[in-house]
């Protein structure tokens, strides 16, 4: 059977109005508080395999679930849950019922795009430890024109596009279009992030735009001028730092309602220094802060102890969070860490291959020499692979002809980049749901 046949079969057409749990349906309650701490350690696991392992049938599965989407104490636990962002992510999918049906089932969905990964830049002037690139660049490859950026995101735009993330590859902020990318996007009403290393934040042609973004995110993983030289290899602490203070200014002044935030990427080599990274991010006065792991080379170089000692540290983070030891401060810790903490909570092994190729429709990367690839990494000049080229990109071809390709991406984890683990996991969980008769608007998360 072709792999989406089946799931098309019990899927139906129309949506279906989530069960109302009668009393016969419901389970014992020590059992279903069992199913909800299941659910909570590990939100990725089939409703099937729950069913089974805790001896309750589908209804009252249902029952529990929809129980724990009204109440607002399962909805705080969940929001405890390690894989978080999985549970948000699940809730997002479910809340846009239309869409995710017909991504689920294998159709070009009525919005094809969501966000545009936009990689403007074939340069870059830092070297970054753990940075995918690895000291490489495009080489010879044709740079698109502005003209050739301005018309893509146009197409974006008018094709109902919603995010555009101006992110590399490389150093976006060293393109000469990078202005007129953001002014585009800007005029085209999309939401606009930036991703930058933030050491050519000062350039005076962008100062306006910027504070006309959704989100500036700088790569910070850094606490002071040494572990900046270490990681970032080049001495840039003080010109980066006085940029995020000039861009808190500036938000402060223009009462813009852009987000500044930073992200930091952890290695086994400087976990221990996060809670010094977290009160450096407090002391500049950012929004946000973003943890995450680094991936593609080095995830699984914890030893057990370091692992727990992680674990540790960020759970004591998280309760900074709760207690308001951390001020207006936003951390957000990436689901990635739960499976480094706790190798037993993988959720790889319940993940549908057959919708790697899937994940273009939440997220396109298009590499500065307009290259379409369906997966971030897969735009990197260390990783582009002309296998998994979807399509090429610039005024006279579309966005829509690349998309008509699909490649027989391999599962290789570090492919997906943490938001892509997060989109795939979350998709897998609702098809073998929706397999098993689970409707998507009766699945349990409900942000509270
Ligand atoms: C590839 S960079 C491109 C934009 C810009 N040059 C920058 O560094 O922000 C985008 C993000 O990827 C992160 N990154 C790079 N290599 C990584 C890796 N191996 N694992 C996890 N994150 C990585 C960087 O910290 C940065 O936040
Ligand atoms: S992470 Fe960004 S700033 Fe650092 S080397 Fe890579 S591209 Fe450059």
């Amino acid at each position: 059977m072709p792999p989406n046949e089946n799931l098309e079969m019990s899927m139906g057409s129309e949506r279906t109005a989530p069960v109302v749990p009668t009393a016969s349906d419901r389970a014992e309650p020590g059992v279903a508080q069992r199913v909800l701490d299941a659910i909570t350690a590990r939100p990725f696991v089939p409703s099937a395999e729950l069913c089974e392992q805790f001896g309750v049938s589908k209804d009252q599965l249902k029952a529990i679930y929809a129980d724990a989407r009204l109440s607002a104490t399962t909805q705080a636990k969940f929001a405890r849950s390690p894989f978080f962002y999985l549970t948000k992510t699940i809730h997002r999918l479910t809340s846009d019922h239309a869409r995710t049906m017909q991504v689920l089932r294998d159709r070009r969905p009525q919005n094809p795009f969501e966000t545009l990964e936009l990689f403007i830049s074939a340069d870059c002037n830092v070297n970054c430890t753990f940075c995918y690139r690895r000291d490489r660049d495009y080489g010879d490859q044709r740079i698109l024109a502005a003209s050739e950026f301005l018309a893509i995101i146009d197409e974006f735009a008018d094709s109902k596009g919603k995010n555009m993330d101006v992110s590399g590859g490389l150093e976006p902020l060293l393109s000469p279009a990078v202005a007129e990318v953001f002014a585009k996007g800007i005029e085209r009403g999309l939401r606009v992030n930036l991703y930058t290393i933030g050491n050519a934040l000062h350039n005076p042609k962008i100062q306006d735009l910027l504070m006309q973004l959704s989100q500036i995110r700088i790569s910070f993983t850094a606490h002071d001028r040494d572990s900046y030289i270490k990681m970032m290899g080049v001495d840039h602490f003080d010109r980066v730092t006085k940029n995020a203070r000039m861009l808190m200014a500036r938000k402060q002044e223009t009462g813009s309602p852009v987000g500044i935030g930073t992200s930091y990427v952890v290695t086994p080599e400087i976990f221990r220094d996060i809670p010094k990274a977290v009160a450096f991010a407090q002391e500049l006065g950012m929004h946000f802060f973003d943890l995450r792991s680094v991936s593609v080379w080095a995830a699984d170089d914890y030893s057990p102890e370091q692992r727990a000692e992680l674990g540790a540290i960020l759970d004591e983070v998280r309760e900074g969070q709760r207690s308001g030891a951390h001020g207006d401060l936003k951390i957000s810790i990436a689901d990635t860490f739960a499976s480094i903490t706790n190798p037993e909570a993988n959720p790889l092994p319940y993940v549908n291959h057959d919708l790697v190729n899937m994940l273009v429709h939440y997220r396109l990367t298009v590499t500065p020499a307009g290259k379409v690839f369906p997966l971030n990494i897969l735009g990197q000049p260390t990783r582009e692979d002309e296998r998994f080229l979807i399509g090429r990109v610039d005024s006279q071809h579309s966005i829509a002809e690349a998309m008509t390709t699909k490649k027989p991406i391999p599962f290789e984890p570090e492919l997906l980049l943490a938001h892509d683990k997060t989109l795939l996991i979350a998709l897998s969980k609702l098809a073998a749901d929706l397999e098993f008769g689970i409707a998507l608007d009766e699945s349990p998360f409900v942000p509270v």
